[in-house]
């Protein structure tokens, strides 16, 4: 997905830059271009043949040692880039780059570069407190520098704190965010559900189903990644929502409540989540005490989220089906007015709960019916939002 993308990575001198080796073997795989910068110091921690191996390229060690492409120009990585993550940075580059110093071959490639630029701080809690730390990292943040991390947990100097590198999923997640910020979707809002209701029958007990809420999740990543604002409704914590509004629901009825809101200027509703139909008609006070348990659990229907939401933005459904799957779809595109449902075979052998894959048909209002193979939730998530790009004005 950074096929054609120019990454300059640049290490610096701390105990994390073993984990820049790791960041840059996963943007390789995800097809980038990756030209690493080392300082001086992140030289002492990690070796530019371990960069080499993993990208094909040669790490760039110094301004004036340089072989290679990029040799004539010292500034050539900075025009090449599209975007530049310095990870792990350190409090003493972070004070470096908010001075404007060019004192390095690091240093240099982010005066000189118009790409966009994400820092990702390693560093001792205290250092990373420290107010001239934290003004060096407001400076940066207002001249549109992206952080990302650092995390709170145990450090390397045997203390608790935050100052610990953000997890290498954040990162690459931020770095996908910050390319798409100018994608086809910016401007846009998306509104997504993913998850599964759960619907009390007593302070332990609930109603519901097996609904991980990956398909959401990915139909939310494929819109922010195209620069849409997305506001993720959910059951669910999902991993990394890095540039999201998300927003926790439990019941049907209350995610009702946060749909009507989110849903107030924007273009366009994905209801991924797989809602209740119905709830007990009574939630219990108290645990129910087994010997008194009935057989007979009184239920009455939820509210139709999609049918009662109407409005002037794009609505899609999904049908989660066992059997009929096109028949039943048909009848939930009508019934709910939507402009395309997402007919999802839950019974196919990688498919639908739970699963990373998903095989789906798409049936649009105008009848067009279009069968998808299996695919990584992910690329079903890019299919729908491609096709949402094209209709959203
Ligand atoms: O979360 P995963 O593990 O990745 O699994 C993905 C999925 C199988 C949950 C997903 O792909 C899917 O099919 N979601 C819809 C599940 C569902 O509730 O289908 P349905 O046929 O019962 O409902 C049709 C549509 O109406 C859905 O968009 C649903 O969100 C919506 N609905 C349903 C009931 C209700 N009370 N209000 C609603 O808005």
């Amino acid at each position: 997905m950074l096929e054609g993308k120019t990454v300059v990575l640049g290490v610096t001198g701390g105990i994390a830059a073993y984990k820049a080796a790791d960041i840059a073997s996963k943007l390789v795989q995800s097809g980038a271009t990756v030209e690493v910068i080392m300082t001086e110091s992140a030289q002492k921690f990690i070796t530019p043949l371990t960069f080499r191996a993993i990208t094909g390229r040669p790490a760039v060690t110094s301004m004036w040692e340089m072989t290679g492409e990029f040799s004539i120009e010292h500034i050539s990585l900075a025009e090449a880039a599209d975007i530049v993550l310095i990870a792990p940075a350190t409090a003493n580059t972070i004070a470096r780059l908010a001075c404007g110093l060019a004192d390095d071959m690091l240093a240099s490639t982010v005066l000189a570069t118009r790409a966009p630029v994400i820092i990702a701080p390693a560093m001792n809690c205290n250092m990373y407190e420290n107010t001239v730390t934290q003004e060096n990292i407001q400076k940066l943040e207002c001249r549109g520098f992206t952080f990302v991390g650092p995390e709170t947990g145990r450090l390397a100097c045997g203390t608790e704190g935050r100052g610990r590198l953000a997890a290498t999923e954040a990162i690459l997640s931020t770095v996908h965010m910050v390319l798409g910020r100018n994608g086809d979707l910016a401007g846009k809002t998306i509104v997504v559900t993913a998850g599964g209701t759960r619907e009390p029958v007593d302070p332990v007990r609930y109603i519901g189903n097996r609904s991980s809420g990956k398909m959401g999740y990915a139909l939310a990543l494929a819109a922010r990644d195209r620069g849409a604002t997305v506001k993720l409704i959910s059951t669910i914590d999902l991993p990394d929502t890095t540039g999201m509004d998300v927003f926790r629901v439990g019941t049907a009825g209350e995610m009702l409540t946060v749909v009507k809101e989110a849903v107030k200027g924007a273009d366009a509703l994905i209801m991924a989540a797989a809602v209740a139909d119905f709830r007990p008609s009574q939630v219990a006070a108290d645990k129910i005490k087994k010997d008194s348990i009935s057989p007979y659990l009184k239920l009455e229907p939820t509210a139709d989220i999609l049918s009662e939401i109407q409005g002037d933005f794009i609505r899609v459904g999904f049908a989660a089906e066992s059997r009929d799957l096109i028949e039943n779809a048909k009848k939930k595109l009508a019934a709910k007015n939507l402009d395309l449902i997402v007919a999802n075979d839950v019974t196919a052998t990688g498919s639908g709960f739970g699963a990373d894959t998903n095989k789906v048909t798409l049936l649009f209002k105008d009848g067009r019916i279009e069968d998808l193979p299996l695919m990584s939730k992910r690329e079903v998530g890019e299919a729908i939002i491609d096709w949402m790009a094209n209709g959203i004005e």
